[in-house]
């Protein structure tokens, strides 16, 4: 049922026959309707250069939800949807072609939700154009997709053609990790259980982990990702903003400059990695052909389209260190990569060891407690913990047990959506708590860029690593160095 109404939207999608559109945004908007969450009178409205008729559209959208949901769709509620949608072919090039906006959206009416899912080159043109056309009003909305800038300088462009239109609060900049369940769950259990509240800092925690790891490789799309890289695709949005809800301190509330502000604070508290300890702190990593999940896969050299050249990096692992009071001396060990054995994404937060050992007949050394926060797939939270094994002879016996929390186990009745769902709504709502400010952006590229520059200047090549493993030996060595180990 829906909790929360709000003022009818025209959603226009730029680049809507392309494939984020077709992939996840029509999907998500379908999921919305079937659990009751589109306002009726909602409209979707599909822009692109092609020459394509709303029915056309209709149809290529069906083509996707079949293709993308294995065939499992709801007539009646395709029905329903099919309905939302209609098409408008525009070269987004072409300033004045903008004007056939006017005749299908009805600002006075509905809020115009403008969703950019073309490539950031197009941005100037749209916002530009959409200025041109006189559609715009101060509820008019724009959505941003990633890559916004490929560093400091070309995100500061965009930014700034987009902000000589609209003024940040109309702006909402996606990194779709914001929205997934999990991630927000940080919130919950970082501020409304005290057993974590009054221990999440250096007292207590020893270093935590944060590792994405993906079984796929690079799925076609060798050429963007070969310019831009895992740390740019995937640590400079995604892995950073994990690390700001489990390192920012307690928000006030839960509105937008509540959040936002706290997280800029984690994100000024980084401590820069340079040429003179990009060695000791990254590990850059290429891989090669390997088995993942029991099946041969090529290399990142041998991929269809690969430059055989190329030196672009497929996995990263990093130490950062947050300086600030609460996390001083506490290391956060980032790793992100390319055909890994499987696709996982989780936080490990690892406790510090009891000072003194009492069951030495157990452990000689007593391993110290962890959380460990599922982010996906198995979304949950798991506390590892030590116990007694149950019997009566001998000394007591101690083994590491877990109290495992499955989000699909204990809310059984609650669907988990995807993060294209949750923020899509949020976008439609008006509510930019999840999105990122441009400060956000902005100070997560600072930090990036000096990282990327320091590999640039020190010529520091990829480490061969095989598909199917989790990196190069060296990644186990950057925590080895500190007397420690990757979760496993
Ligand atoms: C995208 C990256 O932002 O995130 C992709 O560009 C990556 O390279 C994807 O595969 C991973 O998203 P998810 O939600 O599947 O973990």
């Amino acid at each position: 049922m829906k909790n929360q109404t709000y003022k009818p939207c025209d959603l226009v999608i730029y680049g809507a026959l392309g494939d984020l559109s077709k992939r996840k945004l029509l999907i998500s908007l379908y999921r919305l309707e079937k659990h009751n969450l589109l306002e009726a009178d909602t409209r979707i409205i599909g822009v692109d250069r092609l020459d394509e008729t709303s029915e056309g559209f209709v149809e290529t959208a069906y083509k996707s939800l079949q293709s993308f949901l294995n065939h499992s769709i709801d007539e009646q509620i395709w029905l329903q949807f099919s309905k939302r949608l209609s098409y408008l072919k525009m070269d987004l090039t072409q300033s004045e072609q903008y004007k056939q906006l006017n005749a299908v959206v009805d600002p006075g009416k509905r809020v115009m939700v403008n969703y950019l899912a073309v490539s950031p080159v197009l941005f100037k043109n749209i916002c530009h154009g959409l200025q041109a056309s006189g559609v715009l009003n101060a509820e008019t909305r724009i959505v941003m997709e990633k890559p916004i800038g490929h560093d400091l300088k070309s995100s500061q462009e965009i930014n700034d053609v987009v902000c000589e239109v609209f003024n940040e609060k109309q702006v909402y900049r996606i990194d779709h990790y914001l929205g997934k369940e999990t991630v927000l769950n940080l919130l919950a259990l970082r501020f409304a259980n005290s057993i974590f509240t009054t221990n999440w800092n250096h007292n207590t925690i020893d270093h935590i982990q944060i590792t994405v790891g993906e079984e796929i490789g690079i799925e076609g799309r060798w050429d963007y990702f070969d310019k831009t890289g895992q740390l740019r695709d995937m640590l400079q949005n995604h892995l950073l903003q994990i690390l700001t809800f489990v390192a920012m301190e307690p928000p006030a509330d839960l509105s937008a400059e509540s959040i936002h502000s706290e997280k800029i604070k984690v994100l000024k508290a980084l401590r820069p990695i340079t040429s003179r300890n990009i060695e000791e702190k990254t590990v850059r990593a290429q891989y090669t052909s390997g088995f993942v999940q029991g099946k041969q896969v090529p290399g990142y050299l041998e991929e269809e389209g690969a430059n055989t050249e190329s030196t672009t990096e497929t996995f990263v692992a990093i130490r950062v260190d947050v300086d600030n009071w609460r996390w001083a001396g506490v290391p956060f060990y980032l790793r992100t990569g390319k055909r890994t054995p499987n696709k996982r994404t989780e936080i490990v937060v690892n406790f510090k060891q009891l000072p003194h050992n009492i069951f030495k007949d157990s452990f000689r050394n007593l391993p110290a407690n962890k959380l460990v926060i599922h982010l996906q797939p198995n979304e949950g939270v798991e506390v590892v913990m030590l116990n007694k094994v149950p019997g009566i002879d001998g000394n007591i016996k101690l083994q590491q047990t877990s109290l495992d929390l499955s989000f699909s186990e204990t809310f059984k009745a609650n669907r988990i959506f995807g993060g294209y769902e949750k923020l899509i709504l949020e976008a439609l709502r008006g509510n930019p708590t999840l999105f990122l400010s441009r400060e956000e952006i902005e100070l997560a590229w600072i930090w990036i860029d000096s990282i990327q520059t320091a590999w640039t200047n020190n010529h520091t090549k990829p480490k061969p690593y095989p598909a199917g493993s989790w990196g190069p030996i060296a990644s186990v060595a950057l925590l080895a160095r500190d007397g420690r180990a990757w979760e496993e």
